[in-house]
């Protein structure tokens, strides 16, 4: 008699796309299934998975067991040639990334259907809505990872159908009032739903998930019950909402030391200094400001110019990240001030790339100056590092607000950039100042540690996202076809 612990695992799919902050959340995901015992395929296009190879010492194709479970990476063309400029228009790489990704991933499934690894569910991020396409045409389960926040899904599904009234051309300036959320600024919206955004396409896409939540059975969250237990429970209204987050920590089991052979696994898209976590040792404790801006944001070189000023005024310690410009934007570096690190005399460190969230765990890191991704977001709430909010565009906005005036964790610095403004430098170090120093330094510290140990109790045993995710892996078990499963030892030899 075959024992259940001989069978197969269930296998899941997860379709990314190719961008760090997507990447990031739905790789945790796989990440968290495969403990569970599920065999994660974790696809993107080529063109992401050459750097994270390069950056992570990713095999594709080969199974790395972790927990009960596996995960494989298998990355796909996407039809254009690397160097191609029509990569430089995203708006046109979307397009083309759904014209050929259709055919691939169902391709990719029949693949796997074929050698007796058949895909149970298939799960996307909100970048690659046609994926739910897919995976109803070929009758498979399908779950969305949403990787921002709640209160940014409320307000796209508000939004989409039109169920409150939004700033708009002939009304720019209204308050936007969402059930049971703060009420928004006109500027504190997710900028993408402006009609004037630059990047209105991207706002679009994100509308179409929504318009295609029809689909999937669930909707997977990278936040947590008590952080936005309001908002959660009244979008549970309109659809499955499973809150799993914060994904980017991994549930520490009893015998843990710290790291975890999953903690190896990760989705740099870019390769990471090493020598930080060595520096920041050097360092008092809650005596560095961290500083990074995400993997897209693009500072102008005047704004990158007043924060070194402000670096070089104020007395404090730094750990900046300045990250060149993607290859495929053809854009120059930003440069600092001539003598920039000498001036520092040893306080100050810029890299290109960081381990952040072993920078956010670390002792000596007093604040992080960021433009509130919602990755980052989440990251610094459950480390308990205070901000110093800097958005650009997109849900940043919003998350800006509520990492300020919601959870209390933050300064302003800057609305966005719709505001059209460069923060001069005297502002910087005083909110620098304010944010490391006296009582709204304690008081903001004091708010933070809270949202740390809530978070951590989010992810202990029996905490609120524990038990989501646990539901969730018991719904994929239930939704899986179980015909012609194979041993699991089959499949991590990818044996036929
Ligand atoms: C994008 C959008 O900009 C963001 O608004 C949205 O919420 C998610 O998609 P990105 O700008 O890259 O994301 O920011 P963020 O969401 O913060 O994700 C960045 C990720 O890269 C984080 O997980 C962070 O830990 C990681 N990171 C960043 C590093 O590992 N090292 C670094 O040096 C900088």
């Amino acid at each position: 008699m075959v024992s259940e612990s001989e069978t197969a695992p269930i296998h899941a799919l997860l379709v990314s796309f190719p961008g760090q902050g997507h990447i990031n959340p739905l790789l945790r995901l796989g990440k968290r299934l495969a403990s569970k015992g599920l065999f994660v395929t974790f696809t993107t296009p080529e063109n992401a998975g050459k750097d994270l190879r390069n950056a992570n010492h990713i095999v594709s194709d080969k199974p790395i067991p972790v927990g009960d479970g596996f995960l494989r990476f298998e990355f796909f063309e996407d039809g254009w040639k690397e160097d191609d400029s029509r990569r430089k228009n995203l708006s046109e790489y979307l397009a083309q990334l759904e014209l050929v990704g259709k055919q691939v991933i169902s391709q990719m499934i029949h693949k796997y259907n074929d050698s007796h690894q058949p895909v149970s569910c298939v799960i996307n991020n909100a970048f690659v809505p046609w994926v739910c396409d897919v995976a109803s045409e070929l009758n498979l389960p399908c779950a969305v990872l949403w990787v921002q926040s709640c209160a940014v899904f409320s307000a796209y599904y508000h939004f989409f159908h039109k169920l409150v009234p939004f700033p708009s051309d002939s009304d720019p300036h209204i308050d936007v009032h969402l059930p049971s959320l703060p009420v928004l600024k006109h500027d504190e919206i997710p900028s993408f739903l402006h009609s004037h955004s630059p990047y209105r396409f991207i706002g679009e896409l994100i509308l179409e998930q929504i318009k295609k939540l029809t689909s999937p059975f669930c909707v997977l969250m990278d936040t947590f019950e008590e952080l936005e237990k309001d908002y959660i429970k009244y979008m549970s209204k309109f659809c499955v909402i499973r809150s799993v987050g914060p994904l980017f920590k991994n549930p520490a089991k009893p015998e843990d030391s710290g790291r975890s052979e999953s903690d190896e696994i990760r989705g740099d898209l870019c390769v990471k200094a090493d020598d930080c976590i060595e520096w920041l040792n050097s360092k008092p404790s809650g005596s560095v400001v961290y500083i990074s801006f995400g993997s897209v944001v693009f500072l102008p070189q005047e704004q990158v110019d007043e924060i070194a000023y402000a670096l070089l005024d104020s007395a404090v310690s730094f750990l900046w990240v300045l990250k060149p410009p993607h290859r495929s934007l053809g854009l120059p570096s930003q440069v600092l001030p001539g003598g920039f690190l000498e001036k520092t005399m040893g306080r100050g460190k810029v890299v290109q790339w960081s381990p952040q969230e072993e920078v956010l765990a670390h002792p000596s890191v007093s604040c992080f100056v960021t433009h509130c991704g919602w990755n980052s977001s989440l990251e610094t709430l459950t480390c308990g590092v205070p901000v110093l909010a800097f958005p650009a565009w997109g849900d940043q906005i919003t998350n800006a607000k509520f990492l300020v005036d919601v959870f209390g964790v933050g300064i302003r610095l800057g609305r966005g950039q719709d505001q059209n403004k460069v923060i001069t430098r005297d502002e910087v170090t005083r909110c620098l100042e304010d944010a490391t120093v006296g009582p709204k330094a304690q008081e903001l510290k004091n708010n933070s540690l809270r949202w740390k140990a809530a978070a951590e109790a989010a992810i202990a045993d029996g905490g609120s996202s524990i038990r989501n995710l646990e539901a969730f892996v018991e719904d994929v078990k239930r939704m899986a076809c179980r015909v012609g499963v194979r041993t699991i030892e089959d499949h991590s030899l990818g044996t036929s």
